[in-house]
């Protein structure tokens, strides 16, 4: 079916479902385009637990994403266009490993990053996003966190309070492996005007040479603020788009592999034939999901 066709029919049928459909930052431009909103991954938690007139939330993003929609939400369908869209930082750690670990601490708590499964939500005091991590840290009135799953963001918030923030042995392999020192650097030479941005679930060695440490909203805020027309993107490339989409005046220069093959497998296609099916919903077990929401709720609560 021709591009504008599948659009004309996906808002038709968009409608008829009283769907909505949400959207990654790191998502393809054409999906980002028929998008109802599009956001980090608070944002989506917070449109997700707000979408109280929809039916049907059409999530295109990644697994997990659709999961903590799913937490808040468990009267909608919540379907993902690709059901086989995982995260593997989310995939390092179990609820099983979880508990397993904690078996060596006593007074800790458990700060779980969102990209993990709902199971690891359950067993977690609190949830944090890139955007909230180190304020969701120092909330807590315990002074040693177990942070999970992501070791670059537990050794970024570690750095930047007086709470002892020990990492669980997880990483993002597009930040952890793909944005490199070396690159950094490089590029930082090849445009020395540019302000480089860095994500945090990059090594600690990339965030230090950065400007500005922080998630893809606060990049988006930070380009619309700069004075400067060049930025270095830290994280995975497809953020451009939508930093050159609001900012058509500023270059953006990505790290040349930087792509995230699981954001990259919703299409318009598979968004329609989610709206014609209603197939692939996502689903926790309610004992499950009343433990994760705790978790998800006091993160918002916070934000
Ligand atoms: P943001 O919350 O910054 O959008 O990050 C999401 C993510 O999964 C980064 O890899």
């Amino acid at each position: 079916m021709e591009k504008i066709n599948l659009v004309e029919q996906i808002k038709k049928l968009k409608k008829e479902r009283k769907a909505i459909i949400l959207s990654h930052n790191y998502q393809p431009p054409e999906v980002q385009g028929i998008a109802d909103f599009v956001g980090d991954s608070l944002e989506l938690s917070q449109k997700a637990a707000a979408a109280t007139e929809a039916e049907v939330i059409i999530f295109c993003g990644v697994h997990f994403m659709a999961e903590t929609a799913y937490i808040l939400n468990p009267g909608k369908k919540i379907i993902l266009p690709d059901p086989e869209t995982g995260c593997p930082l989310a995939n390092t750690i179990t609820a099983k490993a979880l508990l397993e670990e904690l078996e060596n601490y006593s007074n800790l708590a458990v700060v779980c990053y969102i990209n993990s499964s709902a199971e690891v939500k359950a067993e977690s005091d609190i949830c944090c996003t890139s955007s909230n991590a180190l304020k969701v840290v120092e909330s807590l009135r315990e002074h040693q966190i177990l942070f999970v799953p992501d070791k670059n963001l537990a050794n970024y918030v570690n750095s930047q309070t007086d709470k002892l923030v020990i990492p669980w042995e997880g990483s993002c392999p597009i930040h952890d492996k793909l944005i490199t020192r070396e690159e950094a650097l490089k590029l930082k030479e090849e445009h020395p005007e540019a302000k480089f941005m860095a994500h945090p679930e990059c090594r600690l060695e990339v965030l230090v040479l950065a400007d500005r440490v922080c998630g893809t909203s606060g990049m988006l805020k930070y380009v619309k603020e700069s004075s400067a027309k060049e930025f270095i993107v830290g994280t995975e490339a497809g953020m451009a788009y939508r930093l050159k989409k609001e900012n058509p005046d500023k270059n953006f220069i990505t790290f040349k592999e930087s792509i995230c093959p699981d954001m990259k497998c919703v299409t318009l296609e598979k968004i329609l034939h989610s709206l014609e099916t209603l197939n692939s919903c996502i689903v926790v077990p309610e004992s499950v999901r009343l433990k994760a929401k705790r978790a998800v709720v006091r993160m918002l609560e916070l934000s």
